[in-house]
């Protein structure tokens, strides 16, 4: 019951919270300036990661004693209603055609423009509005609409639209969205437009005119139970802003349950991720022609299956274009007929997946930098075409900055092996032999480390061995006797300490 220590405990807990997260940053920066110097997105990280941090702290403390009067300048309602009844908001009765007739722009823009002008509970973030969670209804209804769904102002949060049909008209204007979570006045300070909207359990038929979602600065989204079908560009749009989190939603260009006959001619993206922190959990993209680019770090993707666009009729699962800083968790996720493209990765991990129908992964060389790549535990299956399960591709340069790189543990059926570390055993009848590992190893000529032991059932025979060459895969062994029996050899491609 003694409050003022509780408080105190309560300080100490956040103050202790706030050093460790210090800590982190500072580690962070540390470990990534050995690529730093490569690629200048780094530094920019790094700043985000400071802004992040600022942001936090200064948004923490000021909190409490924020309210709607006491910085009138950041509230986008100044003639806000007071609330009264409920929160949900009904299209139709606004005048939208719940029939998919006739247009329906004007009235959901309408109920979306009162909805967000109730009073609001103080802030979320610092100028971003907090509504309370009103609701914009769609009524289960199909509503066709030729402009982009948008919050008529920025600084707006806790809003959710859900329940029903959205399908672009014949003139919708084919580079926009659908649902547009993007504005031109942002909310001062922070840059951030919008915190905690919720899309929900929607269908979005973008009918060949554009794209689904776009979410532009935009903080804690969630994206949850939506079908989006039928976008010429990208499903959807995730630009700045972060922990955008896609759910349970499926997405497909053409709505087809594999094996179409025009899928060869997908097109378009299904989620492209532009920015920071965001997750993709539990989603099945079914048509375009690359499922998930990502071109923005610290990205989390669980659960997703990708059956887009076969990689032989030129598509890509998850094409992760963040070179030299990738910082990117790919894990329990099923690459069907379609792979990963990563380019220079540092910081890669592909974990528990499943690649069917001769699906790999394949290292793009663009600056030659690979690091921090774990591809472990993951299960491939083919046809027995002879495809390597992880590929290099150095058509621009060859990989010539080689950290720590572990590809190892997967369990491979009707396609070629692929490893960091391998281990082969070879009959001995001399007083040489050679390994060769060239079959499995990902690296050319690249062994870092060895380890060799014989074994011969001839009494009294304690022969010395020596390593006596690494180059180009293999191993040769010399041994001052004839030995008659087997070595056992293990190499490994990655880091080594040496002094
Ligand atoms: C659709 O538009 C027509 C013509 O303006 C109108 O008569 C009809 O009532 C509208 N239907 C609905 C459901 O709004
Ligand atoms: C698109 O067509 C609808 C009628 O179907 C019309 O109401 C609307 O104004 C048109 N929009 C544009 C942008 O031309
Ligand atoms: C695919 O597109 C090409 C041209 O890009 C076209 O000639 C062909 O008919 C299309 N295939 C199908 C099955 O639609
Ligand atoms: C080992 O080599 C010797 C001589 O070359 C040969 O006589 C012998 O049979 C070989 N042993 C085995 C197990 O192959
Ligand atoms: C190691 O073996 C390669 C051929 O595999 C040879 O070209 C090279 O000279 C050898 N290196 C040494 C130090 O013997
Ligand atoms: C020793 O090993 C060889 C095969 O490497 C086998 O043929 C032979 O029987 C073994 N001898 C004994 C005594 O175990």
């Amino acid at each position: 019951m003694n409050v003022p220590i509780y408080d105190t405990i309560k300080v100490v807990l956040v103050l202790g919270l706030l050093s460790c997260f210090i800590m982190i940053n500072h580690a962070f920066i540390a470990d990534s300036s050995p690529v730093g110097s490569l690629i200048g997105r780094a530094a920019h990280d790094h700043h985000f990661h400071m802004r992040k941090l600022q942001e936090f702290k200064s948004n923490f403390f000021a909190q409490e004693h924020v309210s709607l009067s006491s910085s009138p300048s950041l509230s986008p309602s100044s003639s806000s209603r007071a609330r009264s009844g409920s929160g949900v908001y009904s299209v139709i009765d606004y005048g939208a055609d719940p029939t998919g007739k006739n247009d329906s722009t004007d009235a959901i823009l309408a109920a979306i423009s009162d909805a967000v002008s109730v009073e609001g509970d103080g802030f979320l973030m610092q100028g971003i509005t907090n509504l309370g969670g009103v609701q914009i209804s769609l009524e289960g209804g199909i509503y066709k609409i030729s402009r982009p769904i948008k919050l008529p102002v920025g600084g707006l949060g806790n809003i959710m639209i859900f329940g029903g049909t959205l399908k672009a008209s014949d003139n919708f204007t084919t580079d926009s969205y659908l649902l547009d979570l993007s504005s031109s006045s942002s909310s001062p300070n922070h840059g951030y437009n919008y915190e905690f909207v919720t899309l929900r359990d929607l269908m979005l038929d973008c009918n060949f005119k554009g794209g689904g979602i776009r979410a532009v600065d935009a903080l804690r989204t969630s994206i949850d139970n939506c079908y989006i079908a039928h976008f010429t560009t990208t499903g959807i749009l995730v630009q700045l802003g972060h922990e955008t989190y896609i759910r349970n939603s499926f997405l497909g260009q053409r709505i087809t349950a594999g094996g179409d006959p025009n899928e060869r001619n997908f097109t378009g993206t299904a989620i492209d991720l532009q920015g920071n922190d965001n997750a993709i959990t539990d989603v099945v993209i079914f048509s375009a022609q690359v499922g998930i680019m990502i071109s923005g770090q610290a990205n989390m993707i669980t659960g997703v299956h990708c059956y887009n666009k076969a990689h032989g009729f030129g598509g890509t699962g998850i094409y992760i274009k963040v070179p030299g800083v990738t910082q990117t968790r790919i894990v329990n996720s099923y690459f069907d007929y379609t792979g990963i493209v990563a380019e220079d990765p540092v910081q890669l991990h592909v974990s528990d997946c499943f690649f069917l129908g001769d699906a790999f992964i394949v290292l793009k060389s663009v600056r030659g930098v690979v690091d921090g790549t774990n591809i472990v535990n993951n299960m491939f299956y083919g046809s027995n075409k002879g495809v390597d399960i992880v590929q290099l591709d150095q058509t621009e340069k060859e990989f010539n900055e080689i950290g720590q790189v572990v590809v190892d543990n997967n369990v491979v059926n009707g396609m070629n092996t692929k490893a960091t570390v391998a281990k082969g055993v070879t009959r001995v009848n001399g007083t040489s032999w050679t390994v060769d590992f060239n079959e499995i190893l990902l690296f050319p000529r690249r062994i870092k480390f060895v380890q060799h032991s014989l074994m011969s059932n001839a009494s009294n025979l304690f022969p010395k061995t020596i390593l006596r060459n690494i180059s180009n895969n293999q191993v040769f062994i010399e041994s001052d006797m004839t030995v008659e029996g087997s070595a056992s050899v293990i190499v490994d491609q990655g880091l080594t300490i040496s002094s």
